[in-house]
């Protein structure tokens, strides 16, 4: 607890220590342990993200591919002309790329991610395949305030996209700040078009944080080899394991690292213990119902204006506006 107290000390007057220890010493330290999930998203997480997408298993990414492709004319009508798309948490631009074909109309398109190299690329890919568009991306947090380029900030509304049930990896009270910031940041007149995984039956979710291929453990073990390689971590990868299930009494995925040994680790210098079974929390993925999104998206001020769902009533696409 002292060290705690005098570490926190530490870290304030320290401007050179990265947010990325600090964040991930104080999760360690508390009890249950946990790490914000935004740190899974290095290079090698961001790829082995873009692999489980395509997992037989995790159905979510197909879903709502499927969804957008069939009711892109429907969705592009949200879109009014010269209006600016703004993606938050890009990663692919995949799913972006089937509303900039429906919405020619768009001047621009602005990528926001925390990863850099990933949407640099991305843009630059896109670019030679929309020619009439400004594509500008914004390299940055979120869940925090952040300026849209100017192009976008003049355009006459901007659209935000927020698709691969990324507003269930948040808290509900965060999913609610982001909502806010969402509309502070797009401005009056402003839609949002957000994917959400629906409520279902434990075993199809189960199965789909589960993959027999194995490619969601490695995703989530790759958090240790961050650590070990970016905080000085001694984490040894074939001591911790995959823990993923549906927490039925609050609608989410839970996924762990379980620690299979009673053993002390070093982070950034500092030693962590673990309990033999002991897991830190790497990730929740909230499950929505169309009413209950938009009670959390109503409390913040923005307006349900449509939503599809698939047949299987597995995935939703739900859109909002906010006057303001
Ligand atoms: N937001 C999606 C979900 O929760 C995708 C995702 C984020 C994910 N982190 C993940 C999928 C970890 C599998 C494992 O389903």
């Amino acid at each position: 607890m002292v060290a705690a107290v005098a570490r926190k000390r530490f870290l304030q007057q320290s401007p050179d220590v990265s947010a990325f220890e600090a964040d991930v010493l104080e999760g360690l330290h508390e009890t249950p342990k946990h790490v914000p999930a935004k740190y899974f998203y290095d290079a090698a997480g961001s790829q082995l993200f873009e692999r489980i997408t395509e997992l037989p298993e995790y159905y979510p990414t197909r879903c709502e591919m499927k969804m957008l492709r069939d009711h892109a004319a429907d969705i592009a009508k949200l879109i009014p002309q010269g209006a600016a798309l703004v993606e938050f948490g890009s990663g692919s631009s995949k799913k972006a790329r089937i509303l900039l074909r429906a919405a020619p109309k768009l001047a621009a398109y602005v990528p926001v991610d925390i990863c850099r190299e990933m949407i640099e690329q991305e843009a630059a890919e896109l670019r030679p395949d929309f020619p009439q568009l400004k594509v500008l991306p914004v390299t940055a947090d979120i869940c925090k305030p952040f300026d849209l380029p100017h192009e976008a900030k003049v355009a006459p509304a901007r659209i935000g996209f927020f698709p691969g049930s990324t507003i269930g990896n948040f808290e509900p009270h965060e999913a609610s700040a982001f909502l806010r910031n969402a509309a502070n940041i797009l401005g009056p007149g402003a839609a949002l078009i957000i994917g959400v995984d629906l409520i279902k039956p434990a075993e199809v979710l189960n199965a789909a944080y589960n993959d027999a291929a194995g490619v969601t453990a490695r995703f989530n073990l790759n958090l240790l080899t961050r650590i070990n390689r970016e905080l000085g971590g001694t984490f040894r990868l074939n001591t911790f394991e995959h823990h993923a299930f549906y927490n039925r009494e609050r609608h989410r995925v839970e996924m762990h690292l379980a620690s299979l040994k009673r053993q002390k680790v070093k982070v950034a210098g500092e030693t962590i213990d673990f309990r033999i079974g002991e897991t830190i929390h790497t990730e929740n993925s909230y499950k929505y119902s169309v009413e209950s999104l938009s009670a959390l998206a109503r409390g913040v001020g923005w307006l349900s204006a449509g939503a599809w769902i698939d047949e299987r009533k597995y995935f939703s696409i739900q859109a909002f506006t906010f006057a303001g």
